[in-house]
């Protein structure tokens, strides 16, 4: 499962993803990856990585920091910035942009996959 998360400095992405790990019962903290580009969680038997390419000045960086094996059936992958690595990067199942507004936060979210359609189907009866 790969959730592109787009939207600008400081619109939410970090929050959204803590939201996640808490929704999948991870309770320690959660910190941001700005710096060291890939935070690493296992949650019963699945390993879910949060990158922030926010430092790719180019989108070859990306191939070189090796992080193209963390995108398997094993793995959810939160991406914040995809962007900065283009192309290169494997298609998300969601793709999710975020807007500041006055009071709060906007997001929309594109189901680019099946997988993604039965995770925002799953998403919407559960929080009727
Ligand atoms: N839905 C929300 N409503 C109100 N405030 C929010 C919401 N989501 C995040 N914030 C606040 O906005 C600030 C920035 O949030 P966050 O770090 O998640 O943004 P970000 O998109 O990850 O930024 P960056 O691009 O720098 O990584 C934080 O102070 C956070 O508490
Ligand atoms: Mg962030």
């Amino acid at each position: 499962m790969t959730i592109h998360l787009t939207g600008n400095l400081g619109s939410g992405k970090t929050t959204l993803t803590r939201g996640m790990l808490r929704g999948l019962g991870y309770t320690h903290s959660v910190k941001s990856p700005t710096y060291n580009l890939v935070e690493i969680y296992k949650i019963s038997g699945l390993y879910f990585y949060h990158f922030d390419f926010y430092r790719f000045n180019d989108y070859l960086e990306w191939e070189e920091a090796g992080f193209r094996e963390y995108f398997n059936s094993d793995s959810i992958c939160v991406v914040e910035w995809p962007e900065k690595a283009g192309d290169l990067l494997p298609p998300p199942d969601l793709r999710c942009v975020l807007n500041i507004l006055d009071t709060g936060r906007q997001i929309e979210i594109q189901a680019c996959t099946e997988t993604g359609k039965q995770c925002l189907t799953h998403w919407k009866t559960n929080n009727r």
